[in-house]
């Protein structure tokens, strides 16, 4: 009697498609964490306008908020989570760093006063897993102490070497992480790297072409700075069932730029990015949904591969069990963007 091959069911990565026991964390697009200053009034009275447009819109309270507007940027933070309802966009906050003197009150704030409302916390400067587990088990006192129903996720931003050294055990730190972002300016600050960018490439890193004949010009190719921090943040990531991103580029004039080092990012495994100019918006949703033709293409491989196994040529190409599963990660995320 032939032997049937009964392949392994195949997940996309973070189970989209999957039934629920399979699924880490529930499956939503991410696929651009939208920034806003909590404290500043004409920004907080859009929120409704902006929420029906971005993924996840996160009150920022770290960097880029002044000393003296901590908080105000808190009081606004929870102001927007009560007055607002955010439908299936995601409610993320950036508190402050842990060794900050504000971030034990934006914490505590912030879960009485909306833990209900709140999908996530994002925690800037994790170092190791030490971090994860401290800020894990004071939200468990939190969630028990305000009666908060489900359990907030902790999303670390990588911006430290020491972080980038842990990656994994930081991704392995907590049911509760739900992610990583690259946070590539302070990374490039803790490395020592020359660059005063937010993301994004620099024209002196790059390769020399070989020297052709006497006098030719030599090809000079760029390359992209972030490309191994993103490679193995992915890997943590995936590892363990969380979700990788790419964090902020700070050239809001270059959206060419902006597209290319998200749609790296992308092409590598991330499933979004930060978008800290409402210009960023409709970039992230353009790169971080899969390209039509793509999708067209994949359909065809899983349609001449109903079972998912074997080989068969489509226009001269050659597809096997391999490109199905890579098939199925192009439609799965298709269809959710379509939903
Ligand atoms: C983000 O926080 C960064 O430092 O790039
Ligand atoms: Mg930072």
């Amino acid at each position: 009697m032939a032997a049937s091959r009964t392949p392994a069911k195949f997940y996309s990565p973070l189970a989209i498609g999957a039934p629920e026991p399979y699924r880490a964390q529930p499956v939503r697009l991410e696929r651009m964490i939208h920034f806003v200053p909590p404290h500043n009034e004409k920004i907080r009275s859009k929120i409704k306008d902006i929420a029906g447009q971005v993924d996840v819109v996160l009150g920022n309270l770290e960097d880029a908020i002044p000393a003296d507007q901590k908080q105000a940027a808190r009081a606004g933070f929870i102001a927007m989570a009560q007055e607002n309802d955010f439908g299936t966009t995601g409610l993320w906050t950036r508190i402050n760093c842990l060794n900050s003197p504000w971030m034990l009150d934006d914490v505590t704030e912030i879960v009485a006063a909306a833990g209900n409302k709140l999908d996530v916390i994002m925690l800037p400067k994790v170092e190791g897993p030490w971090d994860i587990h401290y800020l894990d088990q004071l939200l468990a006192q939190l969630e028990a102490r305000n009666g908060v129903t489900k359990p907030i996720m902790i999303h670390a931003i990588l911006e430290t070497a020491e972080g980038v050294n842990n990656v994994e055990a930081i991704a392995a730190a907590s049911p509760r992480m739900h992610g990583m972002s690259l946070g590539p300016a302070d990374l490039a600050a803790s490395r020592g790297m020359k660059t005063t960018r937010v993301g994004g490439g620099h024209p002196d890193y790059g390769v020399l072409a070989d020297a052709g004949s006497a006098g030719s010009q030599r090809a000079f190719y760029q390359q992209d700075l972030w490309h191994y921090t993103v490679g193995k943040m992915v890997d943590a990531c995936l590892a363990y069932g969380l979700k990788p991103f790419y964090g902020p580029f700070g050239d809001f004039s270059d959206g060419a730029a902006c597209e290319a080092q998200f749609r790296n990012a992308f092409l590598q495994g991330c499933l979004g990015a930060w978008s800290l100019h409402p210009t960023q918006i409709d970039i992230a949703k353009r790169v971080f949904s899969p390209d039509e033709k793509e999708v067209a293409f994949a359909k065809r491989i899983l349609d001449a591969m109903p079972d998912g196994t074997g080989a068969v040529m489509i226009d001269g190409k050659m597809q096997d069990d391999a490109t199905w599963k890579q098939a199925k990660v192009i439609v799965d995320l298709a269809r959710l963007v379509a939903t």
